[in-house]
């Protein structure tokens, strides 16, 4: 692919506003490893959320002389601290989208879950701003399609997160390019559009927060590490193979393959952080009681439930919608006690991003 087909003309937009929300997602094959602008080493698989999401509203008007681009709030409040990442995704973006040199943004951006919950927001965040951006462009390009959108606001979000380019739509996303879905590219994800067993649908998703603080290394760091990493190789090949196998579980219905190539995938990204140099340790010992408990449960009731694990220590329960009165008595009895502040979060598999609204001033 040429990724030029994503320069927009260049245009000047008059004031206007655009509001759109953007759910994260969980990924079941993870994507650990880039190289270039923002290239995945390995494709990836994930489950698009519903609860957990950003909403952001971007105000634009024409910039004037010796304006700055943007100005970033979260929850109405100027926040610094977000503001050089911001300004990079800027540098990024603007050779697609030429039209922002003309614009002064004002964005405004929350989160619906806690903000201290050790949930990785970067995904939500970028997606619904690439959201907004790209419906700016979408009001002066007649011919656009709504498959070019989607697969702009999603080569636009990975140049800001990785996994952002995730979020866009729902609800099982794949980016990275492979033999096994045609369309698969490394520039944007795509939905996957092969059968998904009944069992899938609406399935749960519960996050344990074990720990809330900030990360003691970032994943843009890990990421990195992943280019010189001695079993970088093996690597590619288990992510692919696991690909494979899990799709076939996916449209078959098969939660015991299912679930070992999600913890398979999850206990190797962990893995290949402790494995890389200097080796990272994200995971706490409540993260491997509440595996182990997690383990019992299933065993002795039967549950198909599984973990998987973001680059950090909270643990996600993946399970059907059946189980999900079982699994919460469950976590209230037994796991609540290693969450922070005995803090959990319920969700589900959603459809991605939404607009809510937009005006033209
Ligand atoms: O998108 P990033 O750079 O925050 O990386 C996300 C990496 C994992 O969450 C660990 C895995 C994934 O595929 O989402």
């Amino acid at each position: 692919m040429d990724e030029s087909i994503f320069i927009s003309k260049n245009f000047i937009p008059k004031e206007g506003r655009v509001v759109c929300e953007s759910p994260s997602n969980i990924a079941l094959i993870k994507y650990w490893g880039k190289y270039g602008l923002q290239f995945p080493i390995n494709p990836s698989l994930s489950f698009t959320l519903s609860n957990c999401k950003t909403k952001t509203s971007l105000e634009y008007s024409p910039r004037l002389e010796g304006q700055g681009r943007f100005d970033f709030l979260y929850d109405g409040k100027i926040k610094k601290t977000f503001e050089n990442k911001i300004e990079e995704f800027f540098e990024r973006i603007s050779p697609f989208c030429p039209y922002l040199e003309n614009l002064f943004l004002k964005i405004n951006s929350k989160n619906t879950f806690p903000h201290s919950s050790g949930i990785a927001s970067s995904a939500s965040a970028f997606c619904s701003l690439a959201f907004c951006i790209v419906s700016i462009e979408k009001r002066y390009s007649e011919r656009m399609t709504e498959q070019f959108f989607f697969n702009k606001v999603s080569f636009i979000a990975r140049l800001g997160s990785g996994s952002g380019s995730r979020s866009v739509s729902g609800p099982l996303m794949i980016w990275g390019e492979n033999e096994f879905h045609s369309g698969s590219s490394n520039y944007f994800a795509v939905n996957y559009r092969h059968k998904i067993h009944q069992i899938f649908k609406n399935y749960q998703n519960t996050v344990l927060i074990i720990d809330d603080r900030i990360k003691i290394s970032s994943s843009s760091d890990g990421h990195k590490k992943m280019t010189k990493h001695p079993f970088i190789n093996d690597r590619k090949n288990q992510a692919k193979n696991n690909l494979k196998i899990i799709l076939d579980a996916i449209s078959m219905g098969d939660l015991q393959v299912f679930i070992k190539v999600v913890e398979e995938e999850a206990m190797t990204l962990h893995s290949l952080m402790m494995s890389s140099q200097p080796p990272t340790v994200l995971i706490k010992s409540k993260t491997l009681e509440v595996i182990e408990l997690l383990k019992n449960f299933r065993e002795k009731e039967n549950v198909p439930i599984c973990f998987t694990l973001d680059a950090g220590p909270n643990v996600h329960l993946l399970y059907p919608e059946k189980y999900k009165q079982e699994v919460i008595r469950f976590i209230k009895q037994k796991l609540v006690y290693y969450c922070q502040n005995h803090l959990f979060i319920n969700d589900n598999v959603g459809l991605g991003t939404k607009l809510l609204d937009f005006k033209l001033i």
